[in-house]
């Protein structure tokens, strides 16, 4: 891990093997305070970035800000992500945040759940770059720490990619990074990595390129065709936490070997975190999600997935008990495979 100050540059570094800046990605319900904390237990990326933190036009923009903990995954940086449409109290609440400790605030323009949609939050901001503009710019001047976007490739479509994109770098903003779906598009095509390219010719700031990064040969592959800076992954590493490791290791040339000591680590992590007023249900369910995906990148343990997934335990502790062994067994028995490098 290298150690980085925004302030000293407006480039995203390499670490000395060459690999690239590495993000965990924001993902409300699954990527929350658990997923980060287990995620942090493991390592192997740089940076990670909270949930959006939804500014509504009514906000109490100083007991908002309480919600984000600096040091939450200390000694990693933790950025906020913040969304809403209003300028000036997005940039109350970047002041708020900085006074908090961020050390770099995200501007969500991405979003395309129709309720954040309707209020003209999220992917909303690119059916309008000016107002992109004036919200990022507000924020950028209003505090002194680096002020990014996350950004979609457009709402209905890319009619407005390269508008946005120049708003974006206009405003002040130190970088942007593309998930190259329209909000339309949801999660479903694939994510268009030709327009990371295209943001990356046209853009003097750097670009993180984000969008379906499953194994180290798509973070390669990513790399080369689209020159971008640094690279951003969300489900990916939810499916394979050490997804990561592997990627530094394909750098400096050393194996990276996954161990189960290491996975034990990562549940002991989560399970700690989940709150223990949370329902046991609330608990099964939470618990479910998260096998749904580590179930999914794994050859051995794919086909007990539906199982694990309708299984109605007489309360969390019984859960557990069942599919942990379970887990571990399958883990053990497809060792390596299951986590290919390639
Ligand atoms: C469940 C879920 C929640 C997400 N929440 C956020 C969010 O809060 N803020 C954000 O900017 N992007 C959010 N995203 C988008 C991801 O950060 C990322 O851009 C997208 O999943 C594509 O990257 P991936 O293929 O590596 O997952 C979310 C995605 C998922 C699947």
């Amino acid at each position: 891990m290298i150690d980085f100050c925004y302030h000293f540059s407006t480039m995203l570094p390499k670490d000395p093997h060459g690999c690239p800046y590495l993000f965990l990605a924001p993902m409300e319900g699954i990527g929350d305070r658990c997923f980060r904390k287990a995620m942090a237990s493991v390592g192997g990326y740089d940076e990670s970035v909270t949930e959006f933190l939804r500014v509504p036009s009514n906000a109490h923009v100083k007991s908002l800000s309480r919600q984000y903990h600096s040091d939450e995954l200390a000694p990693l940086p933790l950025a906020a992500q913040i969304m809403g449409s209003d300028p000036a109290l997005m940039a109350e609440m970047a002041f708020e945040i900085q006074n908090r400790g961020a050390p770099r605030i995200d501007l969500n323009c991405g979003c395309p759940s129709n309720t954040v949609t309707g209020r003209g939050a999220g992917s909303s901001l690119l059916k309008d770059p000016s107002l992109l503009y004036t919200i990022a710019h507000a924020m950028v001047r209003a505090t002194s720490v680096p002020v990014t976007i996350k950004m979609r490739s457009g709402y209905e479509d890319t009619s407005l990619f390269k508008e946005n994109l120049c708003a974006a770098q206009e405003s002040g903003a130190r970088f942007i990074t593309l998930h190259p779906r329209t909000k339309v598009d949801g999660y479903g095509p694939p994510a268009r990595w030709d327009l990371i390219a295209e943001a990356k010719s046209l853009l003097k700031i750097p670009v993180v390129g984000n969008g379906d990064i499953l194994n180290v040969d798509d973070a390669l592959k990513m790399l080369h065709t689209t020159r971008c800076d640094a690279l951003m992954i969300g489900r990916g590493s939810v499916t394979n936490p050490f997804l990561f490791h592997q990627i530094r290791a394909h750098f400096s040339g050393q194996a990276y070997q996954p161990e189960w000591k290491v996975f034990a680590r990562y549940f002991e992590v989560f399970l700690a975190e989940i709150p223990a007023e949370m329902p046991a249900r609330s608990k099964v369910n939470k618990m479910k999600q998260l096998m749904s995906f580590l179930f999914k990148g794994n050859e051995h343990l794919q086909k007990r997935r539906q199982e694990i997934l309708t299984l109605a335990p007489k309360d969390f502790q019984a859960f557990i008990e069942y599919v942990l062994p379970l887990f571990q067994e399958g883990w053990e028995q497809a060792t390596f495979s299951s986590f290919p490098a390639s």
